[in-house]
């Protein structure tokens, strides 16, 4: 049923991280720029890490596109690591560069570590980290950037903002609880809302459970690292009356029209052709500076988590991020729901 399919690869110092997307239409026009511009804002905002200075994202397109546009074939994305410099001989493939003094045995709460190694059956949880770490995330957004591009065609736009960060709602308020989080050796997380305007009515559908655009929207975003919960629409209606919450339903010059959308544009599975509203929420990034308590995963010994490099706070970041995968999930449906072998088919 899936049209708009990709596949990432990648570890977080590994030498690149790379993607495989099928299905795009031929001719669409690939802007490499507006793929760097992607990468870029979700490396920027108040309180990344030093991570964030090393590696500078650019994409390389490495198949299934020629001269700006699509040709059909699948396309393949990569975005070189700069920091595998400095970690050829820890993330080496080759058996002989084995170093064990090089382990790291101490689980970080918060991240997959401890599951992770219990899952794999691994003693380095760096074997862990590699995968799990955000850093995946980079690739995806070149993917969501894609997707986003074949949304433009349609008129499909994305916005999000930061609705808050520990008790702040406004810039300057996130900014000193992030700045007090900082020099505490602590961390944050915040709230989220992305917006995508000029949506067809009827992507998606009620028929089958795994068919709802809210459930594949919910789905895609729940999976982000870190965000652990996911709204569509009002997310006050837990004290609304249904009076208050549901958009009624007008007519303007034989044109379906609504004077609020508590509904998110979202109602029985369907877009409804009104502004697709999701708001997520994203934990405490969980390294800390003043490390929490732990145990050695070989000795079981307690100890204290292991600190690598880390954000302070990524909730922007984690914005480009949700948008990046809606846009994904959209540009499915637009597949699913018109078809076509070429842009100006689905057209
Ligand atoms: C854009 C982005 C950047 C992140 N940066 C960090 C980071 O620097 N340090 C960290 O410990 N976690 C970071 N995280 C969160 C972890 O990757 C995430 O909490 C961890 O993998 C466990 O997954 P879970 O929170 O979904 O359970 C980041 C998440 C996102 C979306």
């Amino acid at each position: 049923m899936e049209k708009f399919r990709f596949l990432t690869a990648g570890e977080s110092h590994g030498k690149c991280l790379t993607a495989i997307i099928e299905g795009l239409p031929a001719n669409l026009d690939i802007d490499v720029d507006f793929i760097n511009e992607e990468l870029k804002r979700r490396q920027g905002g108040y309180g990344r890490g030093g991570r964030m200075q090393i590696e500078s994202d650019t994409v390389e397109i490495m198949s299934g596109v020629r001269f700006g546009k699509t040709i059909g074939s699948p396309v393949t994305l990569v975005i070189k690591n700069r920091d595998f410099e400095n970690w050829q001989n820890i993330m080496s493939a080759n058996p002989k560069d084995i170093t064990s003094d090089k382990a790291f045995t101490t689980y970080r709460p918060g991240h997959a570590d401890y599951a992770g190694s219990v899952k794999y059956n691994q003693r380095d949880l760096r074997n862990i980290l590699e995968r799990s770490s955000a850093r995946k995330t980079a690739i995806e957004v070149a993917v969501g950037a894609v997707a986003k591009l074949l949304l433009k065609q349609f008129g499909i736009t994305a916005s999000s903002k930061v609705l808050q960060i520990g008790n702040g709602k406004t810039e300057e308020e996130f900014h000193a609880e992030i700045d007090r989080a900082k020099a505490a050796g602590d961390t944050l997380g915040g709230k989220i809302e992305v917006t995508f305007e000029n949506l067809p009515v009827g992507l998606g559908s009620y028929v089958h459970w795994d068919r709802t655009l809210d459930g594949r929207i919910a789905q895609a975003v729940m999976s982000v690292p870190a965000v652990k919960s996911v709204s569509i629409g009002n997310h006050h209606a837990y004290k609304m009356l249904g009076s208050e919450f549901h958009d009624e339903i007008f007519c303007e010059d034989g044109k379906i029209t609504r004077k609020t959308n508590n509904a998110g544009g979202i109602e029985g599975g369907m877009s409804n052709g009104e502004n697709i509203v999701v708001t997520a929420v994203m934990k405490p990034i969980p390294t800390l500076r003043k490390p929490l308590k732990s145990v050695d995963c070989i000795t079981k010994e307690p100890t204290e988590a292991h600190f690598e490099r880390s954000d302070t706070c990524a909730v922007e970041a984690c914005a480009v991020v949700v948008e990046s995968r809606i846009a994904c999930v959209l540009a499915n449906e637009i597949l699913l729901k018109y078809g076509g072998d070429s842009i100006e088919e689905l057209k």
